[in-house]
């Protein structure tokens, strides 16, 4: 691997092998999302314990200052909403100067595996993977989000991180599932677990994560879960914990409860 690829790859995946990515990336398709309708306040307090954040260049410039950043995943793909006609249907938004003057650490792009639009979203990831690779700027796909996230099993996840694989991204994002081992075993990139809409309980959370990474996943590519929690910071600092320090679902819990005591909303 190249200098700077490496360099990248290095400034996501911390010295112990794992991760802890925050996206924040969600108002590109859903507009002002519940807890993230002012951006720079949901990121501010969340910033210190992120990994790298997730986030598209509209957010980044006006809702993150320059001289306090992490790590940037720079979301270049888009083009349709929610209430549009097919949220698979998206293209490249961002050019690759733009993601150079921006100092990213690497572009994140989405895949829609088994829909209308599964040719033209691999064929934009194929060709972000060509510019990426040129300028040594790493691609994270994203698998599975929208109406694709129903088909959330492994044969259809392993099916969709494969492919990203192959087709050359160098991290690949998708969903914990039941069997997950066979989604991580069948992917010869770093996998990442995103979290979905806000689940009932911090538990649950800890514990699919827990497992997920018990199963070959590096970390978390984890949002709602986090920022559409009552207490945010303490849900960072309990998932932290989970990625890199090894903590039980159980020890996550005490973590989250103890923290929760700390932070006012
Ligand atoms: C959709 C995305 C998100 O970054 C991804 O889904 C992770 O967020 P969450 O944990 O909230 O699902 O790609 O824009």
């Amino acid at each position: 691997m190249e200098w700077g690829m490496a360099n990248r790859m290095a400034q996501l995946i911390q010295p112990d092998g794992h991760c802890l990515f925050l996206p924040v990336d969600h108002g590109y398709f859903q507009g002002p999302t519940r807890r993230l309708e002012e951006p720079r306040k949901t990121i501010e307090p969340l910033l210190p314990y992120a990994d790298a954040i997730f986030i598209t260049r509209g957010v980044l410039r006006s809702s993150v200052d320059p001289d306090n950043a992490k790590p940037i995943i720079l979301r270049v793909s888009g083009g349709t909403s929610m209430v549009g006609k097919d949220l698979a249907n998206e293209g490249i938004t961002t050019s690759v100067e733009e993601v150079i003057r921006l100092n990213v650490s690497a572009m994140g792009l989405s895949i829609f595996v088994g829909t209308d639009y599964e040719r033209e979203s691999l064929l934009n990831l194929s060709k972000l993977v060509d510019e990426g690779e040129k300028y040594g700027i790493p691609v994270m796909a994203v698998t599975a989000v929208g109406k694709e996230l129903e088909k959330r099993d492994a044969r259809y996840l392993a099916l969709s991180c494969r492919i990203a694989a192959e087709l050359g991204a160098r991290v690949v994002k998708t969903y914990w599932c039941e069997d997950f081992e066979k989604v991580t075993g069948g992917c010869p990139v770093p996998v990442v677990m995103a979290g979905g809409p806000q689940v009932d309980t911090e538990l649950e959370v800890f514990e699919f994560v827990y497992d997920g990474i018990q199963k070959g996943a590096i970390g978390v590519n984890l949002g709602r879960n986090v920022w559409q929690n009552d207490f945010p910071v303490a849900m960072i600092k309990a998932l932290r914990a989970v990625i890199h320090e090894n903590a039980s679902p159980k020890e996550a819990q005490e973590i989250f409860s103890s923290e929760k005591e700390k932070e006012v909303r």
